[in-house]
């Protein structure tokens, strides 16, 4: 597929909705209850405005920069996407070989649809595993000895996941029903498959209705239809990543911190960076988006650790922003999934390079050559993002 012709994410987005079928479309693109987050996570970016050094004499723009001391060509890496594999024929290694190749890392998630032995092989560029501890402590213990095993380089853990979220795209659409394996539930859900063709006899000739290989319960691997059980008996807690941390035994990353005590109590706990994060608008609604929230968290952690931002990025100004306002780096959820649903590894590949090309650009039109120069004197934000900043 000639993918020259995306111009910018939405056309992605766009292409992603015409090869998926409306319930994996829907489960990329939706979010939790009325869509309050998801949608202001995008919007919130528009409330930034930059204050670019016009007519300033800048070397060639290099967007590389350094995360938790791993060299990444740009400051956007890939967040965690579960079932990546319902997306694209053995989805996570498509999109993990993409971001090896564009000089990026990948981030894998607990509930991935391939091995992440094989995922790991996959690309040549760093990678990180995320935790669920789904299965209890020691299933979770088995899945962090063996991404250690397999050169993982830190340990994501989300916490923002107490329950699944209500996707309510995802409950009209069947997900639950469509799982059931049972043929009659089933039923009135199946037409949407048909309507998409290719992406069927993908889906078939990838084994049908993938498990979760990186979750080995006592009697194999994780089924599908367990998924929601299993989320919602596997909160984590600040207890629990003490036990994390032994099991480990190298950089943690706490990931779905929406307030900056939160924050301070991860570093606290030994993490050695945070992510912004309300997991892209799919857990709590109405919480605010991670942008309005990153002066909150950037102040409270006050450079103890490294602070990164998901939710809502979409064109890589949005990520400067962020690193403006003092990411280190953003992680892109949909971006990337869309490129992948609607092209594997090749779709990925312009997601990221649509991003990068923006970025450049963007670092261009401010005045700088480097990473390093982008600072807060770059960025007006409206005034009530940084009361909570000056609150101890
Ligand atoms: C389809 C989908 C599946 C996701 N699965 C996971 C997951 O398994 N673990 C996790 O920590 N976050 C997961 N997330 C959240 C992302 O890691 C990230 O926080 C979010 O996508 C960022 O928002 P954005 O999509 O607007 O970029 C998922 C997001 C999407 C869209």
């Amino acid at each position: 597929m000639n993918t020259s012709r995306f111009v910018n994410i939405s056309d992605l987005r766009l292409a992603a909705k015409r090869r998926l079928p409306r319930s994996v479309f829907d489960y990329i693109d939706g979010g939790a209850d009325g869509e309050i987050t998801l949608r202001e996570n995008v919007r919130a970016f528009e409330d930034v405005v930059f204050r670019p050094r016009c007519a300033v004499e800048t070397a060639p723009a290099d967007p590389a920069t350094i995360v938790l001391g791993t060299p990444i060509s740009m400051p956007i890496v890939l967040a965690p996407v579960g079932s990546s594999r319902m997306f694209w024929p053995r989805g996570e290694e498509a999109a993990a070989r993409a971001a090896g190749a564009a000089g990026t890392l990948y981030c894998l998630s607990t509930l991935s649809g391939c091995r992440l032995e094989d995922v790991r092989k996959a690309t040549t560029g760093p990678a990180w595993f995320q935790l669920y501890i789904c299965g209890g402590r020691d299933v979770a213990t088995a899945g962090i000895q063996r991404a250690k095993q397999a050169g993982y380089s830190a340990l994501v853990v989300t916490i923002d996941t107490a329950v699944a979220g209500l996707r309510e795209r995802d409950a009209r659409n069947g997900a639950k029903e469509l799982v059931s394996g049972n043929l009659g539930t089933m039923l009135p859900f199946l037409p949407q498959f048909f309507a998409r063709p290719r992406w069927l006899l993908d889906y078939l000739r990838d084994g049908g209705l993938m498990k979760f290989p990186n979750v080995v319960l006592p009697d194999g691997p994780m089924p599908y239809t367990d998924v929601t059980a299993a989320l919602a008996a596997a909160a984590v807690t600040w207890h629990d990543l003490r036990w994390i941390r032994d099991a480990w035994d190298g950089p943690i990353i706490v990931k779905g911190v929406h307030r900056g005590d939160d924050a301070r109590r991860a570093v606290d706990e030994g993490a050695l960076a945070v992510v912004v994060s309300n997991h892209g608008g799919r857990q709590l609604d109405g919480v605010a988006a991670t942008i309005r929230v990153l002066p909150e968290v950037v102040a409270a952690v006050g450079g103890r650790a490294e602070i990164m931002l998901d939710g809502g990025v979409r064109r890589g100004a949005d990520a400067l922003k962020a690193v403006c306002l003092g990411a280190r780096a953003v992680m892109i959820g949909r971006a990337y999934a869309y490129g992948l649903g609607a092209a594997g590894t090749p779709g990925v590949t312009r997601a990221i390079e649509i991003l990068r090309e923006d970025v450049v650009r963007t670092m261009k039109l401010l005045g700088v050559s480097s990473v390093n120069e982008l600072d807060r004197s770059l960025v007006e934000v409206p005034t009530a993002w940084t009361a909570r900043a000056s609150i101890p």
